[in-house]
């Protein structure tokens, strides 16, 4: 897949809880350019497979609901937006039985197959900041703007609690880096940060400082 030139995409990788989507909006409001949850999108399938009471742990039969799924992605105030079967899932998406099933349905390779065209569908009208744990290394490997971002075990679980989130952060990552399809890995040419000591604006700081560096033209910013 070739990337359109005259688009611009930045990729933000990085595993759970690590600040990657508060950078990521952050960025995004700075740069003027859209922002795209990918994780949202795996979490969406995750409430609807759960709603309809498919075990997540047997691919045949996520595959099976996929055909009467109808996913339609789209944007409203320069954010990414998403409807499962007409219904807009957002306010279910962080509940634990959603936090606790989606990484077992985002090692379903059908899943990725239907959801990364939707993702790179987002590049053809708009320059884009786009978050998730394959940006850099699966759905955009052609951009020269890839950041991971981490933190450490500890500061994640206690921004997960902080949140007042159930999330087993620990367990998620580890089924997100050790699946066949599209795992999440630091891709080779990504820039990465860690998080654990620095605020939101801090890091956004970071990856403009580098993105300048790269040459990407940031006008009056
Ligand atoms: O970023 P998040 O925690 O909302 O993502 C939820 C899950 O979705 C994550 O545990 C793995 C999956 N995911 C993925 O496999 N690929 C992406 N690009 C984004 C998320």
């Amino acid at each position: 897949m070739t990337v359109d030139p005259s688009h611009v995409i930045i990729a933000i990788d990085g595993p759970a809880a690590s600040g990657k989507s508060s950078v990521a909006r952050a960025l995004a409001r700075k740069l003027r350019y859209v922002y795209i949850n990918t994780g949202a999108m795996y979490r969406a399938v995750t409430w609807h497979a759960v709603e309809q009471q498919v075990p997540t742990l047997e691919p045949d039969k996520v595959v099976a609901l996929l055909a009467d799924t109808h996913i339609v992605c789209g944007l409203s105030q320069m954010e990414s937006t998403i409807t499962i079967n007409g219904i807009d899932p957002t306010p279910f998406l962080s509940e634990e039985a959603v936090n606790r099933n989606v990484s077992n349905i985002a090692t379903v390779p059908e899943v990725r197959r239907l959801l990364v065209p939707l993702q790179r569908e987002y590049l053809a009208d708009h320059d884009i900041v786009m978050e998730g744990r394959d940006i850099g290394s699966a759905v955009f490997p052609e951009t020269p703007y890839k950041f991971y971002i981490d933190a450490s075990a500890e500061v994640r679980a206690l921004r997960r609690a902080r949140q007042g989130l159930q999330d087993s952060i620990v367990a998620r990552d580890k089924i997100d880096s050790t699946r066949r399809a599209s795992p999440l890995i630091i891709a080779e040419d990504a820039h990465v940060i860690d998080s654990s000591n620095l605020t939101v604006e801090g890091v956004v700081g970071e990856i403009f400082g580098r993105l300048k560096q790269k040459g990407l033209p940031l006008g009056e910013l």
